[in-house]
């Protein structure tokens, strides 16, 4: 990819539409309106609190990413998105139980305007879940062409300048890619032949880039992952990415591994439970679902120990994840993980994090970060996939021909060095001899 000449400024109002909107878009939509009326700081949010470093550490130039590379102001954002059950977003937020009513209150009446448009949806892709606020359509196609009115509607009517879309709709079984999902040509067949491997994510996809809208995809779903829309993202020059949020146990596997990596330490294996009784556990409870949101948190470890590179270290670890749904919780997760590792002369040792999380309360800012980077790289011309946005992603896309980066200090790294390179400064190496002449 060559280096953007021109980033457009941020101008106008920036549109940001979630499929979905549960525990986190509702979370995040409050968030945002809190923070702009001045009652919260975006705490969690790099976009917003981040700094990055330019030049010599003796220059002391460490300005906000904000300002660094003119991203949307919170200002400028327009909400909307589309689910299953009409309520709007105050009522959806009431039923999630995230926020406390003293926070809700405060951004009732703004919440109870964000009324979602119909979905796409099909509940053999998702079987636990069954609403009435659904489109109908001759054929997939025709759903996905209604999807794009929507979202020119909403453009229009919020007289927007720019629109992102950032999947915050449940997790749909397990589907791999195959023949259908190819090219853009065989992917357009089979939504108008009603394939059953085209699931209602890949529409929403697929009307974003047709709109000219980036898209990024906050669940495990295959989604934007297969070749046909790939190839449809670089014709219409569009940034896609995915997937799957990267908060609560993933987050922590991705910060401890690599330290045991670092110090050549041995890992006999890991063991992830969970306990979590929000509407997404509720789904997840279901095996289809379930598959791919365990495909998605088993990558990190091998991909950050290699295995292959330390046969003596990571060669026979065992990984298991489990996640049970248990209401009581709601989305206070409980993520428990018992790590045996081994040290000088094969000593074992045991490592227990007991993580007593809020789920959507660390989505929400990957909501946000996801959805002004994702603009920024619309306006600078990035199309494809956005791999230096693989630190906000449980299961980082990227190019076929490489393996994902998983270790969270690496994906930083990469992604305040893209930041540079947008816009023509040194990129950080940490070498730092020049220090010592
Ligand atoms: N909270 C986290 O920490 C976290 C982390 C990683 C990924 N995720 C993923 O983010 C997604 C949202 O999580 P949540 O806790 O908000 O779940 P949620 O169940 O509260 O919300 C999901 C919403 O999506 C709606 N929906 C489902 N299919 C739809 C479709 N086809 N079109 C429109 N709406 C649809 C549902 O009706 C529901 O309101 C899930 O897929 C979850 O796995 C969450």
């Amino acid at each position: 990819m060559r280096r953007p000449v021109n980033i457009a400024p941020p101008k106008g109002k920036l549109g940001i539409l979630t499929p979905g909107m549960g525990a986190v878009a509702t979370t995040f939509m409050a968030g945002v309106e809190l923070v702009r009326r001045g009652h919260s700081k975006p705490i969690g949010s790099l976009t917003q609190l981040g700094t990055i470093r330019l030049g010599k550490r003796t220059e002391g130039k460490s300005p906000k990413i904000h300002d660094f590379v003119k991203l949307a102001s919170l200002n400028d954002i327009v909400f909307g998105g589309w689910d299953v059950f009409p309520d709007n977003a105050y009522q959806a937020a009431v039923k999630a139980g995230v926020l406390e009513s003293k926070d809700l209150e405060k951004v009732a009446k703004f919440l109870a305007k964000i009324k979602p448009m119909k979905a796409v949806f099909d509940q053999n892709y998702v079987k636990k879940l069954n609403g009435p606020h659904v489109k109908k359509g001759k054929n997939k196609f025709d759903l996905a062409n209604q999807l794009r009115e929507d979202i020119r509607a909403f453009k229009k009517t919020n007289k927007l300048d720019r629109v992102v879309i950032v999947w915050c709709g449940s997790t749909e079984i397990f589907l791999k890619a195959e023949d259908v999902h190819k090219t853009l040509a065989s992917f357009e067949k089979g939504m108008k032949e009603n394939h059953p491997s085209i699931a209602p994510s890949m529409l929403y996809a697929y009307a974003a880039i047709a709109e000219g809208v980036p898209f990024a995809n906050g669940a495990p779903n295959l989604t934007v992952d297969i070749p046909a829309i790939q190839e449809f993202a670089h014709a219409k020059n569009v940034p896609i990415g995915g997937k799957d949020f990267k908060t609560g146990q993933t987050f922590m596997k991705t910060v401890l591994a690599p330290g045991f990596k670092a110090r050549m330490l041995g890992l006999d294996g890991w063991f992830s439970t969970n306990i979590l009784g929000n509407r997404d556990g509720e789904v997840l409870d279901d095996p289809g679902s379930f598959k791919t949101k365990e495909e998605s948190k088993l990558g990190a470890l091998e991909y950050i120990l290699q295995p292959k590179l330390y046969p003596e270290l990571y060669g026979k670890f065992t990984h298991k994840v489990r996640i049970n749904y248990y209401p009581p919780r709601g989305d206070n997760k409980e993520g428990w993980d018992n790590i045996d590792i081994f040290g000088w002369l094969g000593y074992p040792m045991q490592i227990k994090v007991d993580f007593l999380c809020r789920d959507s309360i660390l989505a929400a800012p990957i909501v946000l970060d996801l959805a002004l980077f994702f603009d920024l790289a619309q306006r600078a011309g990035m199309r494809g996939i956005q791999e230096w946005l693989s630190f906000y992603f449980k299961s980082p896309m990227c190019a076929a021909e490489l393996y994902p980066e998983h270790d969270l200090f690496i994906q930083l790294m990469k992604l305040k060095n893209t930041l540079r390179w947008m816009m023509g400064e040194d990129l950080i190496t940490h070498l730092g001899q020049e220090y010592y002449d």
